[in-house]
């Protein structure tokens, strides 16, 4: 299926892209109940398939310290390793459950910036199938104002797909 999904040409309209890329997605994923294995190919699948997705990964709850995020998969660039609830974008992601649409990285109060390059930001909170926060899926680009609410909507029914669903389903 993973090779599959590499030979696939996503057709253009963004919509139809996305609605593309979450039914490959929900194939991947099927059966599959390792969590890190789930991030990891979400990532993947993700940053395959639009060319200015500059940092596409997650930061997930860290089980010791609840007010805490860290690092989980991703694909890019080094990320930081620790951000705590209500710092930066993924930080007010997390503390609110609310999803960030960051159109200018250098307007957000407080944002952490991992690699200079990075403009625009988009910060989905992840919930598990109890609706409790286990992660925020974190999308960064190279260019201002890179999501609209077309990428929040399809990202939030992504990561809903991958994470809020039975894990077998
Ligand atoms: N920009 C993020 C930090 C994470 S990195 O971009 C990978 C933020 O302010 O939350």
């Amino acid at each position: 299926m993973a090779e599959a999904f590499n030979d696939l040409i996503l057709p253009a309209d963004k919509a139809e892209r996305y609605r593309t890329l979450t039914d490959e997605i929900k194939a991947v994923l099927e059966g599959e109940p390792n969590l890190t294995a789930r991030m990891a190919t979400v990532a993947s699948m993700l940053a395959a398939s639009f060319d200015h997705f500059f940092w596409t990964g997650f930061y997930v709850v860290d089980p010791d310290k609840d007010d805490e995020l860290v690092v989980g998969p991703y694909q890019g660039t080094l990320g930081c390793l620790r951000i705590k609830f209500g710092r930066g974008v993924c930080g007010t992601a997390a503390a609110t459950g609310e999803t960030q649409l960051v159109p200018d990285v250098h307007a957000f109060p407080g944002h952490i910036a991992c690699d200079g390059r990075s403009q625009s930001e988009i910060v989905v909170p992840v919930f598990d199938a109890a609706d409790r926060l286990i992660a925020v899926l974190d999308v960064d680009s190279d260019q201002k104002a890179a999501f609209d609410e077309q990428d929040a909507l399809w990202l939030q029914v992504i990561v809903k797909e991958a994470f809020s669903m039975s894990r077998t389903a």
